[in-house]
């Protein structure tokens, strides 16, 4: 069998889309009614992302796109063509962990992790649109995600503490180039 024949049966109806994930041009087959959170793991192999109700209630699917945080299992994969794509794969490109991630670290504000990937990408979102959150907006912006495990607190304090050690070093950097 040819490779062109052999890839059309692999991929029955599916259309070649491409995208730029986590920095880097990708591109693969999805078929048309095919979910962004099924393409982003399967088929691109970034399988940081997790899937949990796949209605949009859980939160675990969420990436950014565009920069916005949103949640994958209610996008078809489609609609992500030509867009900047970003997975927690993303927030520690170089295998170290991101300052929000050591933040989770320290106030151990993780335990199974299942529901960590999605909160973290809201959290990046939310944080560089609101660098100083009081703890009720926190949780305000947490009630988009469910974590059976934590009660959540631990998840606020991470927050507030990477938002606020973030604040000290752009005042230390402003006074250092004043
Ligand atoms: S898997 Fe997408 S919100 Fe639950
Ligand atoms: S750490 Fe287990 S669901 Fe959140």
């Amino acid at each position: 069998m040819s490779k062109m024949a052999d890839t059309m049966m692999r991929h029955g109806e599916a259309q070649r889309i491409a995208l730029t994930l986590n920095g880097r041009e990708r591109s693969g087959f999805c078929e048309p009614r095919e979910l962004l959170s099924d393409f982003i793991r399967h088929e691109l192999g970034a399988t940081g992302t997790h899937v949990g109700c796949e209605h949009g209630v859980c939160g675990a699917c969420t990436l950014q796109v565009d920069g916005v945080a949103a949640r994958s299992c209610l996008m078809l994969a489609v609609q992500a063509e030509g867009r900047h794509v970003d997975t927690v794969e993303g927030l520690a490109p170089d295998q170290t962990l991101g300052d929000l991630q050591q933040a989770f670290q320290r106030h151990h504000a993780l335990q199974c992790g299942f529901c960590t990937a999605g909160i973290l990408m809201s959290c990046a979102d939310y944080l560089r649109r609101v660098p100083d959150p009081s703890e009720e907006q926190v949780r305000e912006m947490l009630s988009g995600h469910i974590c059976r495990c934590t009660g959540y607190t631990p998840i606020v304090a991470a927050v507030l503490d990477v938002a606020a050690r973030r604040r000290a070093e752009a005042s230390a950097k402003e006074v250092e180039h004043a």
